[in-house]
């Protein structure tokens, strides 16, 4: 056989392995994994896994772009509540649009026992779980600059009347911008849409459903009562807590004991286990008021509170000499008026 031939058998049985493992994908149940082939995307490597999503690093096929594909777990790929609370996430992504917020540039809906699948830009960068986990606590500075970015994204989310319910380290992403980090949220997962009339066939869980991250949750979100944009506003006070900190407000050995802090018990300051300056701490506790109307009522508020506290501290501008010889001949000219005043008087 010659070599030419050889290696169109060769690239033909590669073609034909490839058109095997993409039909054995549309076989119910078929696993998903690096090389596997979902409509248009090929995945590479997984990137990362929350409690429903696995998000894999994948690329057009044709175009090899590389993208973040995102799917349900494969064991709730069939659970329908938790596909439509799927699209939901997308959705509620698409219509906040804000840069502060990760871009879904396409959702594909699986159809049968296929999964769905949406697509994100593929951010480079670390997430502020792993940061945290690496670095400890962060400077003031860089702790506000995070935090006022995150505001200006709940600001977002909020004016669209959604909540996004589930703050928390893993679903910030940090991207490294000049010498300090571009935020970028993710995970709508939890999202939930406070509007008068959500669109017909969008789920929205009840009341008595606990959502969310017990570490972060509000009290009210604790008690799973009635929630609104407030209980982000919380978690963001947690957040920050965290940040400069490096511990969260409230440890506890169990799941149940950190819900009872939430509802409970009074968080510690935080200068009590770093120094943080006092406008920052004021603020962080204010997040944290057990009373969603004792908290700031908008992340707007906090979001210029944070970049005013950050501002670099301006030099006082020194007098020029015009402005001293001013000042000196005022003072000797008050000072001899009150003399003749005095001489005249005696
Ligand atoms: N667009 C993206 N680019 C890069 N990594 C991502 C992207 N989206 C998510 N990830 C990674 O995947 C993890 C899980 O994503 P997330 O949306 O939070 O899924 P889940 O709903 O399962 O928690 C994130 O913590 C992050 O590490
Ligand atoms: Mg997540």
């Amino acid at each position: 056989m010659t070599r030419a031939k050889q290696h169109t058998q060769g690239t033909r049985a590669r073609i034909e392995s490839r058109r095997v493992r993409e039909r054995a994908l549309s076989q119910p149940g078929a696993p998903l994994g690096p090389g596997s082939v979902l409509g248009a995307y090929r995945l590479l490597a997984p990137i990362g896994e929350g409690a429903v999503g696995r998000v894999y690093l994948a690329e057009h096929t044709k175009l090899g772009r590389k993208v973040a594909l995102k799917m349900l777990k494969k064991d709730l790929q069939n659970h329908p509540n938790l596909i439509s609370r799927f699209f939901l996430e997308a959705r509620a992504v698409n219509e906040i649009a804000h840069e502060n917020i990760v871009t879904i540039t396409d959702f594909v809906e699986g159809e049968g026992r296929e999964p769905s699948y949406f697509i994100m830009d593929l951010l480079h960068g670390v997430t502020l779980d792993r940061l945290l986990t690496e670095e400890g606590p962060l400077s003031a500075r860089m702790a506000m600059s995070i935090g006022a970015q995150l505001a200006a994204a709940l600001g977002a989310v909020h004016s669209k009347g959604f909540i996004h319910r589930d703050l928390k380290p893993a679903n910030i992403f940090l991207v490294p911008k000049d010498a300090g980090y571009f935020v970028k949220l993710l995970d709508f997962g939890a999202a939930k849409l406070v509007v008068a009339n959500p669109p017909i066939g969008l789920p929205n869980t009840a009341v008595g459903d606990l959502v969310g991250t017990p570490d972060y949750m509000a009290p009210e979100q604790a008690r799973a009562m009635t929630v609104d944009h407030r209980v982000d506003i919380y978690a963001l006070g947690v957040l920050l807590y965290q940040m400069v900190t490096g511990e969260r407000p409230f440890v506890r050995n169990t799941l149940d004991d950190v819900l009872k802090a939430q509802i409970f018990d009074v968080p510690e300051k935080p200068s009590t286990k770093r120094p943080v300056p006092e406008g920052l701490e004021k603020l962080i506790l204010r997040c944290l008021e057990k009373a969603p109307e004792s908290r700031p009522q908008a992340a707007a508020e906090v979001e210029a509170e944070l970049r005013a506290l950050n501002k670099p501290v301006a030099s006082r501008p020194r007098k020029s000499g015009w402005g001293l010889w001013a000042a000196v001949l005022g003072t000797i000219a008050i000072a001899a008026a009150i003399f003749w005043a005095v001489a005249l008087k005696g």
